[in-house]
C-alpha cells in the first residue's frame, strides 16, 4: 500500500544511533552549550522524528524571513509556523556560523541534540507576531511566549542524541514512521487527522464521525504539549479519550496517538501546521472545524478554513475537511450544523466553556446532548483531583 508522501516528498529522520550517536555524545562535552526548555525540545524531538518533515531544523534567516511573510519556506515549501531557536544576546555573541553546539535541557542537563550553526540573525518579534498571530497582543497565549523570548535566533541543521521522555501515557506516542506502518497495517488508504487540545465533546464527535463515513480511519490525535494554563490537562483528556473511544467508536476504525507538540494558538497559520504535520504522519484527510486552534476573539470563525485557499491541493498534499459550527438540535433530535438544520438558533443546545466548567465543578454532567456522561465523569474526577492539589500546594 502506498502511504501518503510526507510533506517535501521524504521523511526526515535526524536521530542518531548506533556507532555515529556514540561519537557524538563522546564529542559533545567539548562542544560550546545552548541550554533549551521544554517547548523546544519538543520542536527538536519532532524534527528528529520526522514530523515537522522538511525542516531538518531550526530555520535559518532565509527560511524564517519567508515563512513569515509568505508562509513558505525560501524553496516554495508551504510551510505556515516559524520553528526557530531563540538565544540571548551574550549567546549570540558567543556563537559563529559553522559552530557544532549542544542543545541542553534547561532543567535535567540533558544533551538532547547537537546543532549544525548555519545562521545567526536578529528578528523583529511584534513584526513575527503580527504576521504568524494576526495580533501583536500581549494577552495572546502565543504572542506572549513569543515576546518574552530573546530576540537573537540561530538556525541550522540538527541530530537528535537523547529523547525526551513521555511522564505518562507512554504507550500512545508513536513517530510519524510508525503510524504511516500502522495505517498501512490495518490497511487503511485514507486516513483522517484530528487535532484537538479539549475533551471530546459531542460536536467534535459529530464531525469526526460524519468524516469517518467517508474514510478507512481516524486518527485521533491530541495534541499533549504545552498548553495555556486554563486548558484540561492532557493527562486527563487522555482518560477522557480512551472512556470515548471504547464506548462509543468501532476500535478497529480509529487509532490513539499524542501528538506532543506545544499549541501556539495562532489559528488559521497553525490549522496549516497541523495539517502539514499529520500529512507527516501519514494522514490523507485533516479535520478543521471552526475556530480551529482560536484563542479568544482573535480570529473568525472560519478563517482557519479559507487560508487553504492561499495554496493549491498539489502544495498541500492532504485534503481539508472543513465543517461547520455543529451543535445539538432540539427539534431535528440530533447533532447537526447550519448545513443540515433548518431550526432557530434557540432550538440549539449551546453551552459556554465557562459554563460546563460551573457544572464539572459542582459534580454535575453537562447534558449528555453536549458531552458523553462517560466523558463527563472523567472530567468531574479530573477537576477534583485539580482541587486538592491546590489545595495542597
Ligand atoms: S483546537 O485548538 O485543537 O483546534 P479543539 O480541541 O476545540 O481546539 O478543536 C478540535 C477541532 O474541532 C478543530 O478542528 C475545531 O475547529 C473543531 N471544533 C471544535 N468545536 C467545534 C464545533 N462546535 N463545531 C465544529 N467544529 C468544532
Amino acid at each position: 500500500m502506498t502511504a501518503m508522501k510526507p510533506h517535501g516528498g521524504t521523511l526526515v529522520n535526524r536521530i542518531a544511533e548506533g556507532s555515529e550517536r556514540e561519537r557524538l555524545l563522546a564529542l559533545a562535552p567539548s562542544l560550546k552549550t545552548i541550554e533549551v526548555n521544554k517547548w523546544t525540545i519538543s520542536d527538536l524531538d519532532l524534527i528528529g522524528v520526522g514530523a515537522f518533515s522538511p525542516l531538518t531544523g531550526f530555520l535559518n534567516e532565509a527560511d524564517y524571513r519567508s515563512v513569515v511573510d509568505n508562509m513558505r519556506l525560501a524553496d516554495g515549501t508551504v510551510w505556515s509556523i516559524p520553528i526557530t531557536l531563540a538565544v540571548d544576546e551574550a549567546k549570540a555573541s558567543d556563537i559563529g556560523d559553522g559552530d557544532q553546539v549542544v542543545l541542553q535541557g534547561e532543567e535535567d542537563g540533558i544533551a538532547y541534540a547537537i546543532l549544525n550553526v548555519e545562521s545567526i540573525y536578529n528578528v523583529d518579534q511584534s513584526y513575527e507576531a503580527l504576521k504568524v498571530y494576526k495580533t501583536d497582543d500581549n494577552a495572546h497565549p502565543g504572542v506572549q511566549k513569543l515576546l518574552a523570548r530573546p530576540s537573537n535566533y540561530i538556525g541550522g541543521s540538527i541530530i537528535v542524541l537523547n529523547r525526551p521522555k513521555p511522564a505518562k501515557f507512554e504507550e500512545f506516542y508513536f513517530d510519524p514512521k510508525r503510524t504511516r506502518e500502522i495505517f498501512a497495517e490495518k490497511g487503511w488508504r485514507t486516513v483522517v487527522g484530528f487535532q484537538t487540545r479539549n475533551p471530546v465533546h459531542r460536536a467534535h464527535e459529530y464531525i469526526q464521525k460524519s468524516a469517518m463515513e467517508i474514510v478507512d480511519g481516524l486518527f485521533l490525535n491530541p495534541l499533549v504539549g504545552e498548553t495555556k494554563s486554563d486548558d484540561i490537562s492532557a493527562d486527563v483528556r487522555m482518560r477522557s479519550y480512551l472512556v470515548l473511544l471504547e464506548n462509543y467508536y468501532p476500535q478497529d476504525r480509529v487509532f490513539l496517538g499524542v501528538f506532543p507538540a506545544a499549541m501556539r494558538y495562532a489559528g488559521p497559520r497553525e490549522a496549516i501546521f497541523h495539517a502539514m504535520v499529520r500529512k507527516n504522519y501519514g494522514c490523507t484527510h485533516f479535520i478543521v472545524g471552526r475556530d480551529h486552534a482560536g484563542v479568544g476573539d482573535y480570529y473568525g470563525t472560519y478563517e482557519a478554513q479559507e487560508i487553504f485557499s492561499n495554496f493549491t491541493a498539489e502544495e498541500l498534499g492532504i485534503t481539508p475537511l472543513f465543517f461547520e459550527h455543529s451543535f445539538f438540535c432540539t427539534k431535528c433530535g440530533n447533532m447537526a450544523s447550519s448545513k443540515t438544520c433548518p431550526h432557530d438558533s434557540s432550538d440549539h443546545l449551546h453551552l459556554s466553556g465557562t459554563k460546563v466548567r460551573a457544572l464539572l465543578r459542582d459534580g454535575q454532567c453537562p447534558p449528555a446532548e453536549f458531552t458523553r456522561a462517560e466523558v463527563a465523569q472523567v472530567l468531574i474526577e479530573g477537576m477534583n483531583e485539580q482541587l486538592s492539589t491546590t489545595a495542597i500546594s
